[in-house]
Formats: structure tokens, sequence, C-alpha cells
């Protein structure tokens, strides 16, 4: 049995997948790999892990419809035709739940980070212009009894509203499909509508899935109703907001902040505004990039293919109706 893997992923993952007899092929460019290029490799293999952003869409499936199974290194799965792998009965495996805590802490560093100026006022050091002292120079705005607002509470979410909570004593509302119960026992969260959560959001948090429905959700309109003193941090999915229109809203005054681990595109371009605002913020998509994270993720993505490669249930699937 063999198994393509898309990127280097952690040594203890392949360890597993060798004890477990299962041959590797593993591409090692540093670049993103054609649809026509993973195709091809997926075509000499049994099993999948995609531990980046291709697109699997109807015709990739369609193609590679012998896959016993597609394994991401990753809980986003937004980049795969899901309703198209359940027509194939193709299992696709995620790996939730390790990197919510790494995410939401990413999510909170932006957060404090934007507040207080942080990434420009480091640059304004290299580029030398650490003068002298000037009480009204530098100000950020402090986060303590301010309204966090989530938009999403799942995993992540909760997590980054535990946060906010804790250090801050940050009132928690949310926007969701579904209320969550356990976050408004615990942490007194309240849910709110979509206006309302825009409306009273000191800072907006967004920690929702990519879907038709949330693709460019954020913006020009949306940005318009949020406070023109808010924070707009998004460690989700870039094409969740529209980046013009968050570029525009910052330059403009219509919100104060924003703070991404996640841009449309990814990577970002140098000359992108947004790297060099005093009231921005951004990182390269490391929302799991921990040494221990990564190491869960790939234990789990391995997980997936071993089982379904001995002809098991995968522990970790995101349709499972595959196996109804
Ligand atoms: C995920 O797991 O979806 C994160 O964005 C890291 O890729």
């Amino acid at each position: 049995m063999k198994v393509f893997i898309t990127r280097e992923i952690p040594e203890s993952g392949l360890k597993k997948l060798r004890n477990a007899g299962i041959e590797i092929v593993e591409w090692k460019e540093k670049r993103e790999l054609t649809q026509t290029e993973l195709i091809e490799y997926c075509k000499q293999c049994d099993a999948l892990i995609a531990a980046g952003y291709n697109n699997m869409d109807a015709h990739f499936l369609d193609e590679c419809r012998h896959l016993k199974v597609i394994a991401l290194h990753s809980v986003g799965y937004d980049n795969v035709d899901i309703a198209e792998a359940d027509r194939l009965k193709i299992p696709v495996g995620n790996t939730p739940g390790v990197l919510s805590g790494p995410t939401a802490d990413i999510a909170f560093l932006l957060m404090l980070a934007v507040s207080r100026k942080a990434f420009y006022l480091h640059q304004k050091i290299l580029n030398g212009d650490w003068k002298f002292f000037e009480p009204t120079a530098n100000l950020g705005i402090q986060l303590y009894d301010k309204t966090i607002g989530i938009y999403g509470l799942g995993n992540i979410g909760f997590e980054m509203a535990k946060r906010c909570a804790g250090a801050f004593n940050m009132k928690v509302i949310y926007h969701n499909r579904h209320r969550n119960l356990p976050a408004e026992e615990e942490l007194k969260a309240v849910y709110v509508s979509f206006d309302e959560l825009l409306e009273r959001s000191d800072v907006l948090s967004v920690h929702t899935n990519l879907t038709k429905e949330t693709q460019g959700k954020f913006n020009k309109g949306v940005f318009e109703k949020m406070k023109p003193t808010s924070i707009f941090i998004n460690t989700a999915r870039g094409a969740i907001h529209n980046e013009q229109d968050l570029i525009n809203a910052l330059q403009n005054g219509t919100i104060w902040g924003a703070g991404l681990d996640v841009t449309n595109p990814e990577p970002m371009r140098k000359d992108n505004p947004l790297l060099t605002m005093p009231n921005a913020a951004v990182l390269p998509h490391i929302g799991s990039a921990t040494v221990e994270t990564r190491d869960e993720m790939a234990n789990i993505a391995t997980e997936n293919v071993i089982a379904a490669l001995n002809g098991k249930r995968i522990p970790f699937p995101v349709n499972p109706e595959v196996y109804d």
C-alpha cells in the first residue's frame, strides 16, 4: 500500500506509516503541486495525505476515485468538494481538536498586538525611528472590560473567548448557526444577531469555516456597521474577508485595526498596505504551527490513513455519511 504526501510532515507521522508497512511517496519541492501533478501522483497511490491547500474539486475526485482515503493535515476542509467525495464514497479525514488552543493563541496575540500597535512599532525601531519619548505618541487602546464578538463559536472560537474573558474580563457575544450552550454557561456568552455582533463588538474575531455563505462575508457594508474603534481579527480563512474593503476600512477610519493570520490571497504580496499600517498585524498562517500541534496533526492524519488502508472506518471523518 502506498500513500502520497503533498508536503513534508513531522517525522512522528511518517514513522507510524512505515511501522504499518505503508510505502511513502513525498512531494519535496517547495511549491504547490498543480492539479495535474497531484492527480498523477495519486494515481500511483492508495491514499493521500494533503498538507496544503490543493483544490480537490469534482474533477480531481473523479480522477482519483480509487483513493481509499483523503487525509487532510488540517482541520479546515474547504478545499475539498465533500458532496462529490460523498457521492464517490471517498472518506475524507481532518485533524479536529488539537489546533483549537494554538489557533486561539494566535487570534489573541493578534488582538493584543493590534491594540498596542506592536508590529508597527517594532518596524519603527528597525527603521531607526525610535528617537525620543513622547507622551502622546504610540498610543494603543486597552482591552479591559471591552466586548469580544466571536463569529463562529466552535472549538477555536470558544478558546479565544475563554482567553479574552480570563485575561481582560471581556464580555463575550457571538453569532453562530447554532447556539453554543456550554459557552453560554461557562463564559456567559450571549447569542446575538449578526448585525448586533457588528454593532456591539470592540473586537470581532472570525472563527468560522469557509463556505459559500461565509465567503466574502466581511466586506465594505459589513465593516461600515462596525464601531470606528473596533478591531477585526481573522485566523480562519482569508476568503472570508474582502481584503481591499478591509484596507479601505482601515485607511478611512471605518474600523480601528485588523489582525490577520490568513490573507486573500496567500501568500500575501510584500507591498500589501496592511503590512505597513500602524493598526494592522499580519502573520503567515501559523495558527497551528507549534511543534506539539503539528506532531499531533501528523499522527491523526496517519491514523486516518492506516485505518482506511486496513479496511476500517477512519477515526476522524469529515464525511461519516460515506459509511452509511
Ligand atoms: C487548518 O488546519 O485548517 C489550519 O488553517 C492550518 O492549515
